[in-house]
Formats: C-alpha cells, sequence, structure tokens
C-alpha cells in the first residue's frame, strides 16, 4: 500500500506522542498491535466493558449514541480511554467509516504507558478538554 509506514514511525509523527523519543516511540509500538477495518466495521460498541485504548493510525471513525453523531476521528486520534479510565461500560460506538487501521492497546498497558510517561495524560487532557468544549457547544436535541 503506498504510503503504509510501520508502527513507530507513525506513532512517532502523531502529536499524541510528541517529545517521545524513538527508542521509546519503539516501546510504545511494540507494546500495542495494529488492527484492521473495513468501512463499516464496529470497533467499540457502546454498553460492552473496555479491554482496548486505540490510536487511528489511518482511516475514519465515527463515534456514535444511538442515532447521534457524537465526532469524527481521524489519524492522530484516539478513543477508549474512557472505559479504562473509570472501568464503566462504553460511552458511545466507534464504527469505522473508511478502511481504518488502530493501533491498539490493552488496559493494562495503556495504564503503564501513562505512569511512565505523564506527558501523554497532558495530551490525552488537552483533547478531552477539546472535545468537552465541542459537546457543550454542539445543539441538544
Ligand atoms: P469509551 O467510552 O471507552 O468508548 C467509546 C469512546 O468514544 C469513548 O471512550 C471516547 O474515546 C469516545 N467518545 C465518547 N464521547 C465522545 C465525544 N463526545 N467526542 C469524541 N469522542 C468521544
Amino acid at each position: 500500500m503506498p504510503g503504509r509506514q510501520d508502527a513507530t514511525t507513525l506513532i512517532a509523527n502523531i502529536p499524541f506522542f510528541q517529545g517521545l523519543n524513538e527508542k521509546t516511540c519503539k516501546a510504545i509500538a511494540r507494546a500495542g498491535k495494529e488492527l484492521s477495518y473495513k468501512a463499516g466495521d464496529s470497533i467499540v460498541d457502546e454498553g460492552s466493558m473496555g479491554v482496548g485504548f486505540y490510536l487511528i493510525l489511518e482511516g475514519r471513525a465515527e463515534v456514535r449514541k444511538g442515532k447521534k453523531l457524537l465526532a469524527t476521528l481521524e489519524r492522530g486520534q484516539f478513543f477508549g480511554e474512557m472505559s479504562l479510565i473509570d472501568k464503566q461500560p462504553r460511552s458511545a460506538d466507534v464504527v469505522a467509516v473508511a478502511p481504518t487501521r488502530c493501533w491498539a492497546l490493552t488496559a493494562w498497558s495503556f495504564t503503564g504507558l501513562v505512569e511512565t510517561h505523564p506527558e501523554m495524560a497532558l495530551s490525552m487532557l488537552k483533547e478531552l478538554v477539546k472535545r468537552l468544549r465541542a459537546a457543550q457547544s454542539s445543539p441538544t436535541p
């Protein structure tokens, strides 16, 4: 596939991991695995218990709650963190809307990574604040 890069290179170029050195990016890439989805595949199901954290390497996914579209996520964006953080069921469905490649991490590795790289927690918080602001400004049904 043209332009296909390995997970380490992709991870190193994703803003979420900015500031991490190559060795760390390699370690991170090794800790997770790549998963591929076709357009229409469900990646995360609302109500199920969360076991993974996902980062989009390529493609596009929609976050849906019932009929409502909450967000469209693309390369470099993550999802699945909520369930891992509060141990509650998945808050929404996440569905691939194009051929999509994700890099996925188990709950255990996710926690370890955030503990060893606190700058990742800050990156994640920034994105969560952005999502909260977007949710606050979206019209109520
Ligand atoms: P989780 O609840 O584990 O599984 C569904 C995921 O969808 C959730 O984690 C977030 O990563 C993502 N998500 C939920 N609500 C929103 C939103 N309003 N904007 C963007 N992403 C969301």
